[in-house]
Formats: C-alpha cells, sequence, structure tokens
C-alpha cells in the first residue's frame, strides 16, 4: 500500500484555501492510504512567534483538522516536534542538499526578501520538509500548488541521499494536488493566506463568512450589473466548483457569461452551498472542543505511532551511513 504524508503549518484555524487546496484531499485519500498527517510547528518556529500563541495555534489547528474529518483512528495525526527523528533526519539530508537547490526556491526568496536579518532556518526550511515526508518513505504528498517546487526538492534530496548510500532506500515523493490547486483571497490577491488577511476561516460563523464574500473581488470586467463576465477568471466561480453540485455549477457559468444574475446573486447561491459544506464542520468542531481529553489523547496516540515508525527509519539510515 502506498503511503501519503502531509504537513501543515500551526497557523490556528484553517481556511478555506488550505481545506480546499489540501486537507479535504486528506479526508479523501485516507480511506485508500496509509496516512501521516503532521502539524509542523518546527517550520513555524523559522518566522517570529509568541511561544503561548503557538501552543493554541497547535491545538487549534489539530481541532480544525478533526473537525475537517481526519479520523485518528486510520490515519497517523501528530505534532512533528513530539517526533524528534524529524530534525535528526533534516540535519542528515543538509549533508547531501546543495545550498544553490534551496537560494533558488521561491518562498525563499519571497520571505528572505522581506527580512533584514534571514536566520538560516528559513533557507533550511525545505530540508526539514523533506525529512518530514521520507522518514515515513512516504510516496504521496497532497499538497496545494504552492508546495510543488518543495518536493521536487524533496526528490533531489531521495536521489541523492539513495545514490550514496542506499539504492531506492527513499521513494521519490510525488504531489497529489486537487482541482482546487490555489484558491484566491477574497480580495483577488494572488493566493488566499492568513499572513494577507483575505482569508475566510473554516470554522467561521455564516454572519461573518457572508461579511467577507458579500464585497469580494470578482470578475474586473463586470463593472455594470449588465456586463456579462467570464466565469473562468472569477474567484467566486471557482470556489463554486469546489463548494456547489455541477448542475449549480452550469448554470453560474451561463448566467455570469449572459449577465443573467449579477455577482450579489451568484454569491448567494455559493453562499448557501458553502454552508451545507461547512455547517457539519462547524457542529462537529463545538463536539471536540467539548472534549479536549479526546485532543489530547490523538496528540499522544499520533505521537506514539509515529515515532514508532521513525525510529525504525532511523535505524536503517544510521546503519546504511556509518552512524553508530
Ligand atoms: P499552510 O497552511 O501554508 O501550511 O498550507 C497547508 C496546505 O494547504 C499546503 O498543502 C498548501 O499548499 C495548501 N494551501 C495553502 N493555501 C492555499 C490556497 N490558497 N489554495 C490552495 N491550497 C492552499
Ligand atoms: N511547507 C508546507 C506549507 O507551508 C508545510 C509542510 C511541512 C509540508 N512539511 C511538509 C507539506 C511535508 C507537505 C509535506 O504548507
Amino acid at each position: 500500500m502506498s503511503r501519503i504524508f502531509s504537513g501543515i503549518q500551526p497557523s490556528g484555524e484553517l481556511h478555506i484555501g488550505n481545506y480546499l487546496g489540501a486537507v479535504k484531499n486528506y479526508a479523501e485519500l485516507q480511506r485508500s492510504y496509509e496516512s501521516f498527517f503532521c502539524i509542523v510547528d518546527y517550520h513555524a518556529i523559522t518566522i517570529p512567534y509568541e511561544p503561548e500563541d503557538l501552543r493554541a495555534r497547535t491545538r487549534e489547528m489539530m481541532v480544525s483538522l478533526l473537525a475537517a474529518g481526519l479520523d485518528p483512528s486510520t490515519s497517523t495525526i501528530f505534532v512533528q516536534s513530539m517526533v524528534p527523528q524529524h530534525t535528526e533526519l533534516a540535519w542528515i539530508f543538509n549533508s547531501v542538499t546543495p545550498l544553490g537547490e534551496l537560494e533558488r526556491q521561491t518562498q525563499y526568496k519571497d520571505k528572505a526578501s522581506r527580512m533584514e536579518s534571514v536566520p538560516a532556518g528559513i533557507l533550511n526550511y525545505p530540508i526539514l520538509q523533506a525529512a518530514d515526508i521520507l522518514l515515513y518513505r512516504a510516496d504521496l504528498v497532497p499538497v496545494g500548488e504552492d508546495q510543488v517546487q518543495h518536493l521536487e526538492l524533496s526528490r533531489e534530496i531521495a536521489r541523492r541521499w539513495n545514490a550514496r548510500f542506499g539504492a531506492e532506500f527513499f521513494p521519490e515523493p510525488q504531489a497529489k494536488l486537487t482541482p482546487a490547486r490555489r484558491i484566491m483571497g477574497l480580495d483577488g490577491n494572488a493566493k488566499m493566506s492568513k499572513s494577507m488577511g483575505n482569508t475566510v476561516g473554516l470554522l467561521e460563523p455564516p454572519d461573518s463568512v457572508w461579511e467577507k464574500l458579500r464585497p469580494a473581488v470578482t470578475d474586473p470586467a463586470r463593472v455594470r450589473r449588465t456586463d456579462p463576465g467570464t466565469p473562468e477568471v472569477c474567484n467566486i466561480y471557482h470556489l463554486h466548483r469546489a463548494f456547489s453540485p455541477p448542475d449549480v455549477v452550469a448554470n453560474v457559468e451561463t448566467q455570469c457569461r449572459t449577465a443573467g444574475w449579477g455577482c450579489i446573486e451568484c454569491k448567494k447561491v455559493l453562499f448557501e452551498h458553502m454552508n451545507k459544506e461547512l455547517a457539519p464542520i462547524r457542529a462537529r468542531s463545538v463536539e471536540i472542543r467539548a472534549r479536549p481529553e479526546i485532543v489530547d489523547q490523538v496528540i499522544g496516540d499520533g505521537a506514539a505511532t509515529a515515532r514508532r515508525v521513525a525510529s525504525e527509519t532511523m535505524r536503517e539510515v544510521k546503519e546504511r551511513m556509518g552512524l553508530v
């Protein structure tokens, strides 16, 4: 059976971008694959943060993941810093990763260009990501489009380590994208992201979802109500494709191209279908929050299972590398 691994930063609550781009896919794939899902708190400390806040966001992310349908009875859901082998393998991969490849990463260039002093952890971030995946010898990685370059580097690291120490030991992990590989921000920005403040929270109450949806950017060609639009350039259309049934999506296309509906009408229909999908998730989050011991249990059990698999991989890695 193939193994899947994915990591998600403890940004607190999920938003519909990382839900549609990744987490919804995790929930489907966990039925067919042996699955490991990791809240990557060691990745999160590469940018400035408050310790108490990080702890709360990590827990909150666990609640969101469980509410979104991750099933701890079939998947291993855990927190990265509770499994020390992640950083151990990352150090080992430091010795086979070309510096030039790290410097070429778009996310590194983006982040570094906005910082006065760049911590080495920002540069080495994808090495830890490769260690996350390869520690479980996973071959499939469900992620959004922004992670494709990091996964190419993970394959390169696997190849280099294999070439030096053990042909075929690590598989070359492939990205598994969804149709919603990149959800734009409601402000029309290229990517929905917490750091850009253009998100809709997965657990946000309906009123506040509508407050955000109503003024959201649509096709700029639709200045007046009577101006026809092009659905493909509109983020609202892409959200319909993720949330609405196929007949509704087809109707949205027609109504947009013929200016049959105004954008507000179109958003109302979207809101209704979003609610259908999100209401049960919100309800589950309330149940989970009422029973914090369940979250503790998942966190403890997940770490124990992950450590078992991870220590087995490290035993073989060390043996092949001449580490005592
Ligand atoms: P992050 O919250 O940045 O750790 O991302 C978690 C997962 O969600 C990763 O697989 C990302 O590629 C994916 N993701 C984050 N934002 C978006 C977005 N706006 N559209 C699609 N996927 C996303
Ligand atoms: N870098 C990923 C992100 O920002 C998070 C991540 C860390 C990850 N380790 C991973 C994703 C391993 C997939 C596999 O979204």
